[in-house]
Order: C-alpha cells, then sequence, then structure tokens
C-alpha cells in the first residue's frame, strides 16, 4: 500500500483486516504449531527455528500465509513420525486456529468493496451476517461504519452462538458441523461481545440476534439491508435466512454467500432460491467459495476482485 496516497480511513480498514486473520503475528500462530507437530511426531523442539521462524520463512508459515488470504481452514499436515518412521497426518485446524474470522483476506475484501459501493451510492439499510462464529466479518462491518463515521446503519449479527444444528433435512444429510463434531464452530455469545470490546467497537450500533435461524430470524426487527453477508454453511441454514430476509434487501443491496463454492447444499440452496424468485442478477465469484450479487443490477458495477 503506498504510504502517501491511502487516507487514514483506510489505512485503519487494512490493518483491522490484517488483524482479524491475524496476519500481523502469522509466525507465533506458526511457532504453536511446529511446537505441536514436534510434539506429536516425537521431534526435538528446536529454539533457533522458534525464534527465527520469520526470518528463516519457515514453510508452514509460507503455506499458512497463502491459507489465510483465501480463508482455506481445513490444514491437513503430513509429517514423519519419529518413532515408527510412518508417514501421518494431522488436521492441525482444532488446535491452532486463532485468527478472529475464518473467512480469509479476500473475502473480506468483498466486504469492503461492497462498503464502499454502497456508501459511494447512499444505498439505505442495515448489515447483516447469518453465521458469525467468533465475529470477525461483523467487527470489520462495525469498523467500517466507525471509519466513515455512519451513525444511521445498525450491524447485525445472527448466530445460535452454540455452534452449527445437526442436519435435519435429506440436503444436509451427511454434514453434521454440530458442537459434538466440530466444537471449535461452537463461540458464546459473550465471547463475540468480547471481540467486538477488543477492537473498541461494542456499543449499541451492533445487535445481536441470538437463536436457530428458523426460529430467530422471522422476528428480526430489521427494516432494511444494504448489505446480507450468509454464512451458515447448511442447506436449511442458508435456505432459512433466504426465506427471511431476501425481501429486506433493497434495490442496489448486496447479498454474499459464504459457502457457495464449498459446500454443495448451501449451493443448492441459493440456486433453488434464485430460480423461484426469479433472479436473474449475475453470480460474481469472489474466490474459491464466496459469490456474490447485487440486487437489481444485470451488470456489476462492482469491479472484478
Ligand atoms: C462457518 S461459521 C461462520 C464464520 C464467520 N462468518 C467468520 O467470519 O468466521 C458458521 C456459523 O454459523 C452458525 N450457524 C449455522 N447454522 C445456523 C443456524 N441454523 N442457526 C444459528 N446459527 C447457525 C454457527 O453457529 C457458526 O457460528
Amino acid at each position: 500500500m503506498p504510504i502517501d496516497i491511502v487516507a487514514p480511513e483506510e489505512r485503519y480498514l487494512d490493518l483491522l483486516k490484517k488483524s482479524l486473520i491475524n496476519l500481523l503475528y502469522l509466525e507465533n500462530e506458526v511457532r504453536l504449531i511446529y511446537i505441536l507437530l514436534s510434539v506429536v511426531a516425537g521431534q526435538p523442539i528446536d529454539i533457533k527455528t522458534i525464534r527465527e521462524m520469520e526470518k528463516d520463512d519457515h514453510p508452514i508459515l509460507k503455506v499458512l500465509r497463502d491459507r489465510r488470504g483465501e480463508g482455506q481452514i481445513q490444514f491437513i499436515w503430513n509429517y514423519p513420525d519419529g518413532k515408527s518412521g510412518e508417514t501421518k497426518s494431522i488436521n492441525l485446524r482444532d488446535a491452532t486456529e486463532v485468527a478472529h474470522t475464518m473467512i480469509g483476506g479476500k473475502r473480506l475484501d468483498n466486504i469492503h468493496r461492497c462498503l464502499d459501493v454502497i456508501m459511494r451510492d447512499r444505498v439505505p439499510g442495515d448489515v447483516m451476517e447469518t453465521g458469525v462464529w467468533r465475529g470477525g466479518a461483523v467487527v470489520f462491518m462495525r469498523g467500517y461504519l466507525a471509519a466513515y463515521n455512519m451513525t444511521d446503519r445498525t450491524v447485525w449479527a445472527a448466530d445460535s452462538f452454540a455452534g452449527l444444528p445437526k442436519p435435519a433435512t435429506p440436503e444436509d444429510a451427511g454434514y453434521d458441523f454440530s458442537v459434538d463434531v466440530h466444537p471449535i464452530l461452537a463461540i458464546s455469545l459473550e465471547e463475540v461481545q468480547q471481540l467486538f470490546a477488543k477492537y473498541g467497537l461494542l456499543d449499541e450500533q451492533v445487535q445481536f440476534v441470538k437463536g436457530w435461524f428458523h426460529e430467530s430470524l422471522p422476528n428480526v426487527p430489521v427494516k432494511e439491508l444494504a448489505l446480507l453477508r450468509l454464512d451458515g454453511d447448511l442447506y436449511k441454514s442458508t435456505r432459512d435466512a433466504l426465506v427471511n430476509l431476501y425481501h429486506k434487501v433493497v434495490p442496489g443491496g448486496f447479498i454474499i454467500i459464504d459457502d457457495y463454492g464449498d459446500f454443495q447444499p448451501c449451493q443448492k440452496a441459493v440456486d433453488e432460491f434464485r430460480l423461484q424468485n426469479n433472479i436473474r442478477e449475475p453470480i460474481e465469484r469472489i474466490d474459491w467459495t464466496g459469490v456474490f450479487w447485487r440486487k437489481g443490477d444485470n451488470c456489476s458495477i462492482y469491479p472484478k476482485l
């Protein structure tokens, strides 16, 4: 980023994004991974490797940097077992994922650009995410409003704050991400509020909507949305959000789907809903999984990523 041309607001937002995906201290995450891998592989821990992790551009650091940019969260690592010599693998995610959002750099940039367009075109309405996990994406939205002194919009953060529900429809069969299977996905309301507070962004401009989407979203007192971001992974979670909130997105507003490329059930929910409601705006790709479209706009003015 050139030093002389960037406004302070944009400098803040750039720093905020880097902090939310832990890019600023990524080497500390790699130190943790290195120690964990050494222990499971029965290898000695080398202090110099820990100290000079960044200087030596450790191979795990390179991998993690790329993955964090893309929001790739599964982190399977193969290693030679110290005792047997066999190659074993471990998913490091459960032990070492410390970032405040799992959506990665490109999908954070997408929120940033959508908000730029909303501000530029004076698109009315609030902003909302259904499925917030630790809260990083909604923290970014609140940070944007703060940076540009927008006091007339609210950030809505909807989640069970207890992880994903068990699959309840045929479309979601086989996709059990509930707390028993993936405890890392269950983050309490208090933890999310603490995160907002850490960033100095917890105030009445953030509203938390607690509960399963099919129960909480029909009653949420949102009037108009300029941005609706869906990140509930499952068919039912995606459909519940679309059915209850899509009509609240104003013309010129954005609909972002985090899991379209990653989870077939999510894609099915979106494709079905678009077909049933004759939604013709083209879907634009953000990265390997995220997509979005702009309501009432057949030819996006949003520059390609
Ligand atoms: C993939 S995580 C969201 C990631 C998040 N957007 C971020 O920035 O890292 C999915 C979240 O959706 C929530 N969720 C999924 N389906 C839900 C449902 N039907 N009702 C309530 N919460 C749900 C889970 O509790 C979890 O926090």
